[in-house]
Formats: C-alpha cells, structure tokens, sequence
C-alpha cells in the first residue's frame, strides 16, 4: 500500500517543514512537524482554517504524553490503555514550550495516537509530534480517502500517503481531561458510554459557550447543496414533490427505497453504523457533486452508535435554507 521508501519521503518532508496528507482510521490528516511554527503555519493557510482553532499533534504512543501535556492524569493513562492507538483524541494541560499555533493560545492541547498503519509508521519514524487537522478546507467535508485529499488541496500538499479509504470515516471522539471533570466535547466511534465505562464515571457536556473546536460549530462539515436531515416517509413526499416542480434531488436514504422520479439521484448508504460512517463522507461528497438543487438524507436511528453520525449529519445541515429557496 504504502511502501518504506514513501514513508521515508514523507518523513524528509516533514522534517523540511512541508506538508504531508496522511491516511488515519478516522479521516486523512494534514500533516506538519508540531515543533516546528512556520510548517505549523502552512497547516492554517492551506486550510483557510481561523487561527484560534487549535490543531490535534498525534504521536505513536502514550510515553509521548509526557513531552506534550504538563500533567498526565489517571484517566489519561486508563483512556490510552484502552482505547489507543485509536479513534480517541485527549485534551490536557499544555506542556510549557508547546507553539501557541498549535493550541489556539490556550492552556490545553489536543493528543491522539492513531491506529493506521500508514500513519504508525510515519509517526515512528518521524520520531515526533505531528500536528494534523482533517485534510480538508475549512468547514468543508473531511477526506477518507487520498483522492478526496488531492481535490480538496492539490499542489499546496508536498506529499500525500495513500492509505486506501479510511476505516472508520467520521473524526475522532474527543474528550477533555484537562479540568476537574471529563467532558465530551465532540462525539465519535467511541461512545461517551464506552468512555465512562472505562473511566468510571459520568461525563459531562461542554458548557454551550466554551466550544473552540471548529467541529463543534452549528454549521460544519457541510456540503455545498443545501442539506435537509428528515424521516423516511418525508423524505419520500418532499422528493415526490420537488420532482413534480422539475427540482433536482439527490437523496442519502437508509431504509427508504428508490422511487421512480424524474432528476434523482440517490445512494443507498449500508444500513447498519458502521457502514454507514464509513462511507458518509464518500457518499456526501459524491451527492454534492450530482449538481442537485437540494441534498436530502434520511435520519440515522436514535441508538447510541449513530449518534456521532446523528451529530455529523446536522452540522452538515445547519443552515440550509428551506427547500422552496433552493
Ligand atoms: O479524527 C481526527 O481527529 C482527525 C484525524 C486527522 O486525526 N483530525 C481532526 O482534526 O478531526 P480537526 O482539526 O479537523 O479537528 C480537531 C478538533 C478541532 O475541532 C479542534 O478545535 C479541537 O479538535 N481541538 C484541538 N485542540 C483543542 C483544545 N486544546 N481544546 C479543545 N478542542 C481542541
Ligand atoms: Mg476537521
């Protein structure tokens, strides 16, 4: 897939202080030496990303926390023991010495060691920290895959893994153990109640002004037909009706099945989570791409393992205008 000497590149870039696209479980990274301010600065401006969103460093292994974060808490070991290398991103207190690009100028930085091979063996052999948002342009669908990744940025990016379309498909679980109680503040593959098992504990929500994460916006994620998230049987009129105005519809169904409409264009995402996280950003984009008037999805179940993808999807939407002004 990817081979020794692609990895070595990669690192060499890394090392000049260059950009390097990276395959993840979650979604492709995009890649700059965390130690290193005017790579870090390269990450903002490809991304058109606003400089108090602070970046996530990854590294190999949790022995790394320690050059990172200036306390390890009890639950920061308990979390990494289980869940890393994974889909799992820590908020603690800043080590001194850390870029304030990195952490947006606040007390806390972000640390996640992620599972992908391709992106193991870049870490290892890099040795450091890597300071990495999703690769895409700000606000904008995340990438799985490195096509996706080449769209979104093109030559801006010295160099990009391929690691074949990403596992898990929506972002990291991100989970904030920097103050007195943990506090989800972006939810993932990883359930808060898979969490507090293993902390113990009951997280708690993020105070509804403190969000500095871009992910936590209302409107994130979003494609660029206007989006509407509703049930099976709604969706089913609303395209029905569109139709008959000579509106073009793309539809995200789930459970509903194609009906015979003019102008439709229509994916039939797997039916379990999954699935159905997998391909949700691969599905997003290629609706967008159809050219349609309106983008409508069919709402995920209400079951704890959609509720990442509950939360991506209406971002996603948020914001879209009512269909009759589409
Ligand atoms: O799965 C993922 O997490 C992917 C892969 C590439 O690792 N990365 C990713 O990065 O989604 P990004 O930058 O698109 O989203 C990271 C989120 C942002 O919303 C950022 O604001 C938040 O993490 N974040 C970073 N540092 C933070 C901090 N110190 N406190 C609170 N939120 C933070
Ligand atoms: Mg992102």
């Amino acid at each position: 897939m990817v081979s020794d000497k692609e990895i070595a590149h990669a690192v060499a870039v890394l090392r000049a202080g260059g950009l390097v696209a990276f395959p993840t479980e979650t979604v492709y990274g995009l890649g700059a030496d965390a130690a290193n301010p005017d790579a870090v600065k390269k990450v903002f401006a490809a991304k058109g990303r606003p400089h108090d969103h602070p970046l996530i460093v990854h590294i190999v292994e949790a022995v790394q926390l320690a050059a990172w974060a200036r306390e390890v808490p009890p639950a920061a070991h308990k979390l990494a023991r289980k869940f890393w290398p994974g889909p799992l991103t820590l908020i603690l207190k800043r080590a001194p010495g850390v870029n304030d690009l990195i952490t947006g100028g606040q007390d806390t930085i972000a640390l996640r060691a992620p599972s992908h091979p391709v992106a193991r063996a870049l870490l290892a052999r890099f040795g450091g920290g890597v300071a990495a948002p999703s690769a895409n342009r700000f606000g904008r669908v995340s990438a799985t895959t490195a096509e996706h990744v080449r769209r979104e940025f093109g030559a801006t990016v010295d160099c990009v893994l391929d690691g074949g379309a990403a596992d898990v498909g929506i972002e990291s679980t991100i989970v904030d153990i920097s103050g007195p109680q943990p506090t989800l503040l972006r939810p993932g593959w990883i359930t808060a109640q898979q969490l507090e098992e293993a902390l113990g504990l009951q997280l708690a929500l993020p105070a509804a002004e403190s969000p500095r994460a871009p992910g936590t916006l209302a409107r994130h994620y979003a494609p660029q037909t206007p989006l509407l998230v509703m049930e099976a049987d709604l969706l089913l009129e609303l395209a029905a009706s569109l139709a008959r105005q000579g509106k073009r519809v793309a539809v995200l169904a789930r459970s509903a099945r194609e009906p015979l409409l003019p102008g439709l264009t229509w994916v039939g995402a797997p039916s379990d989570a999954a699935g159905y996280a997998h391909d949700l950003y691969a599905n997003l984009r290629r609706l967008d791409q159809a050219g349609c008037d309106v983008l409508l999805a069919e709402a995920p179940p209400q079951a704890a393992e959609w509720f990442a993808i509950r939360d991506r999807l209406t971002r996603a939407a948020a914001g879209a205008p009512p269909p009759e002004a589409t």
